[in-house]
């Protein structure tokens, strides 16, 4: 089989120089890239620099006769597998949802039979603005693969959602979205030999949870969401499609995860709900049992020498609501903090809980927020019990056994 051979638009945002990598990137991997530019996009990189590091002509108009007797724009539109658009601008995926086309990108975006992929990058407010995300909505409805942007200090000085991916994070999906519509079936890219999890959907939860009790105030726990963080890279290592569902920690994006954040328990809840049906689910976050009863508008104050009763509600068992769900998941795995009898009060509550594995760990130590586990993975009729170990290594242990209990 021939190298793979990505269609990239680059759009006229800060982030293109970032494109520049990621031509990079894709040659380096074997693949090759025929780079369209807009005109925005030529105000910050140029087609000469996309020229050397793609080798390849690099096009700008469609007014060009030469190439529309040579390289039309539907030619050009439909010869390659995949096509990447990136970075993606606020104002070129509002003329791709309206079907615009009115110049080289536009056009052949709309005229193209494959697979396109969109990577956002843009000012936080221009990302959340009901018109963007409308947008963003119309194209996934349409069948555009729409990334997440990265969350983080952006160029322009605020912070927030709308960063562009680090291109390795990029290439993961390129990769991902390479295996499901052109790989799949040929020989020297077979997505299944080196990516076993091809194909499956896994859903994680990391961190702890965070309950408000008034503006200033929440319930907390010392969860770091490292190993879940870590689990869900090494699942997309293995070529599973991930959603992350994780709450607040300030741990970077595993490269290839879709990473949905969230703050509260219930907040959880839904979203795990929404990125249902899942092949498997590993529920590694510390969510909180309880919640404040009620949310205080203002700040509480101190009321002389009388502490103010705090009234706890208790949250929803995710794990457990999950297990009951008719979208179970066929592999469901849960994780168990354990300060005394750690693989007797996991295998209770695996059964109690209607799971097929407890992972249990003993943080009676400094486990939490520290870079090792020793972890018992409690399964019907077997424990398997690792020695301490970076939780890297965890992740990767746990995700073969994964795939050995799919295949
Ligand atoms: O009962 P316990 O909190 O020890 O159970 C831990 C497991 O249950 C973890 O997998 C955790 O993610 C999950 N859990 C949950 N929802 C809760 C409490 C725990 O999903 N409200």
């Amino acid at each position: 089989m021939s190298a793979p051979h990505i269609l990239l638009v680059v759009g006229g945002g800060i982030a293109a120089y970032k494109s520049c990598e990621l031509v990079r990137l894709i040659r380096k991997e074997g693949g090759t890239v025929t780079c369209v530019l807009t005109e925005g996009g030529s105000h910050f990189v140029t087609p000469m620099t996309l020229a050397a590091l793609s080798e390849n002509e690099v096009y700008t108009t469609l007014w060009d006769l030469k190439n529309e007797t040579e390289m039309g724009h539907i030619q050009l539109s439909r010869q390659a597998d995949l096509v990447v658009v990136c970075p993606a601008t606020a104002d070129l995926m509002a003329k791709m949802a309206a079907g615009m086309a009115d110049d080289l990108a536009t056009t052949l975006l709309l005229a193209t039979d494959k697979p396109v992929l969109a990577v956002p990058a843009m000012n936080v407010r221009m990302w959340q603005h009901a018109a963007t995300q409308r947008n963003v909505q119309t194209l996934r409805n349409s069948g555009v693969e729409v990334l997440e942007p990265d969350e983080g200090a952006m160029a322009c000085g605020e912070f927030g959602p709308g960063r562009l991916p680090e291109p390795p994070a990029i290439w993961q999906r390129i990769r991902q979205a390479l295996g499901r519509d052109v790989l799949a079936g040929q020989p020297e890219f077979e997505p299944t030999v080196h990516r076993p999890l091809f194909g499956r959907h896994m859903l994680v939860t990391a961190g702890p949870t965070h309950e408000p009790i008034d503006p200033v105030r929440y319930i907390a726990n010392r969860s770091s969401g490292k190993q879940g963080f870590a689990i869900a890279g090494a699942a997309a290592e293995a070529g599973a499609r991930v959603t992350l569902v994780a709450g607040p920690v300030s741990l970077p994006t595993p490269p290839g995860v879709d990473r949905i954040n969230v703050e509260s328990a219930r907040e959880m809840a839904r979203a795990v709900e929404q990125a249902l049906p899942a092949d498997v689910a590993v529920m590694v976050a510390a969510v909180a049992d309880w919640r404040a009863a009620t949310f205080a508008e203002n700040k509480i104050k101190k009321r002389g020498a009388a502490p103010t009763p705090l009234e706890l509600a208790e949250n929803p068992d995710i794990l457990a609501t999950l297990a009951r769900s008719p979208q179970r998941p066929a592999l469901l795995i849960g994780f168990a903090a354990e300060t005394q009898d750690v693989v007797a009060n996991a295998q209770e509550k695996r059964a109690r809980k209607q799971v097929d594995w407890i992972v249990a760990n003993d943080v009676s130590g400094d486990v939490m927020g520290g870079d090792a586990n020793a972890v018992h993975i409690v399964r019907d009729g077997d424990v398997v019990s690792l020695p301490e170990m970076p939780k890297d290594d965890v992740a990767r242990i746990l995700v073969e056994r994964i795939v050995d209990a799919l295949a």
